[in-house]
């Protein structure tokens, strides 16, 4: 088997990370998680017998973001140099390490030469996305390009916007994120019921939003829909992860201006997202640029739930409309509210797509054919 060191440039528990600690705990005990910075993830991976490595990045590296300027990155560069030096060392211990975020591409980039290890970019983004600044995404794509051995991407559509921007198509490999089909077992009317009483919520039908809270993860058109909609709740699960306290500030601001304060709670990030995804009636998904794959749509279908999700990027491929689900277009908030309450007021139609919806997630995206995926990588890579 393979080993391999999988890196992320934050322990937070965004999807990516999460990919990461379910491969981690999933698979064998050669495969290990390395952070740069702490989070919830390495203390789910220690609970689970799998404690990651931790090397600390400085904090200009962890400033640069996706639209940083020339500026931002080389004065994040030392840091880059610094913390890859570490990693170098702890990487002579694996075959193969893969980087899991554009930020530890850079450190493993130079890790893996020092080290002499080959490199696996594993990238869960669309880098045409605008929302990159030119230089990040030539950056990334430059060290792919001199670095990277494979280039395992999240779905066809992060591997066809790679290929779009110049990235080398030979390299590239699907690898779709997987999950436990057990959270197929998980809707039961009695526990939903239960669940909504905590919660304090009415017997209204129940719409749920999950995801981070970010601009482009579309939470305004999602209040908007809600607004248009009478006689419904909802719930939005999620955090403001890596610095959207703004915008968090600007919906809860938002819900209030359309007189929501009643029928929308704010959960703020929670870690039993499957059972609230069964205790609700319909989830949305509602991203306003292409996702480049959507964990939520695949969790929810698993779950059991008739699912809306703006069209594009992976969740078109996750998502057959009108068979296991139904798209909508981008931060359309009429067209989500009309497809919403659609699925309300049409029981025999929600049952079915939930449950066509669910059969052939779990079919699809399980877990052990992620980590099977995987597998094939590293050998290939090794
Ligand atoms: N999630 C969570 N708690 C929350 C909100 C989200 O654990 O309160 C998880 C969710 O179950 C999913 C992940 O965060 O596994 C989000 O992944 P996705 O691919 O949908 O979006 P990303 O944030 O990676 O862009
Ligand atoms: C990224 C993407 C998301 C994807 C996740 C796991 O965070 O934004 O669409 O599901 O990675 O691959």
């Amino acid at each position: 088997m393979t080993s391999a060191l999988f890196v992320s440039h934050t322990g937070e528990k965004g999807g990516a990370e999460l990919f990461l600690t379910d491969i981690v705990k999933a698979g064998p005990q050669s495969w290990r998680a390395c952070f740069l910075s702490g989070g919830a993830a390495v203390q789910d991976l220690a609970a689970s017998g799998r404690p990651p490595v931790m090397l600390s990045a400085g904090e200009k590296m962890l400033s640069i973001r996706r639209d940083s300027s020339v500026g931002v990155l080389l004065r994040g560069a030392a840091d880059v140099m610094a913390v890859a030096w570490q990693l170098s060392r702890r990487a002579k211990d694996y075959d193969v390490i893969c980087a899991n975020s554009q930020k530890a591409l850079f450190v493993c980039a130079l890790a893996a030469k020092l080290s002499g290890r080959p490199l696996v970019w594993i990238l869960h983004d669309i880098v045409t996305d605008p929302a990159f600044s030119a230089v990040n995404r030539r950056a990334s794509l430059a060290f792919a390009r001199l670095f990277a051995k494979l280039v395992a991407v999240n779905s066809g559509e992060t591997g066809r916007a790679f290929i779009e921007a110049g990235g080398e198509a030979e390299k590239v490999r699907i690898v779709y994120n997987g999950f436990d089909p057990a959270r197929g077992e998980l809707h039961d009317p009695g526990k939903a019921a239960r669940l909504r009483a905590e919660l304090g919520l009415g017997p209204a039908p129940l719409i749920g939003l999950f995801g981070r809270l970010s601009e482009w993860k579309g939470q305004h058109v999602f209040l908007e829909a809600v607004a248009a909609m009478e006689g419904v709740q909802a719930i939005i699960v999620g955090g403001a992860l890596f610095g959207q306290e703004e915008y968090e500030a600007s919906i809860r601001r938002q819900a209030s201006r359309l007189g929501l304060d009643d029928r929308v709670r704010f959960l703020g990030f929670r870690s039993d997202v499957p059972e609230l995804m069964a205790a609700t009636d319909v989830v949305a998904h509602t991203s306003i640029v292409a996702e480049p794959f959507g964990r939520v749509v695949v969790e929810a279908m698993m779950c059991g739930r008739p699912v809306v999700a703006t069209s594009g990027g992976g969740v078109t491929e996750i998502i057959r409309d009108g068979e296991t689900g139904l798209l909508v277009p981008p931060g359309n908030a009429a067209a989500l509210a009309a497809a919403l309450g659609c699925i309300l007021s049409h029981p025999a139609l929600a049952q079915r797509l939930a449950q066509a919806g669910r059969e052939d997630v779990s079919r699809r995206f399980s877990l052990e054919e992620t980590c099977r995926a995987v597998s094939v990588l590293l050998s290939e890579a090794a």
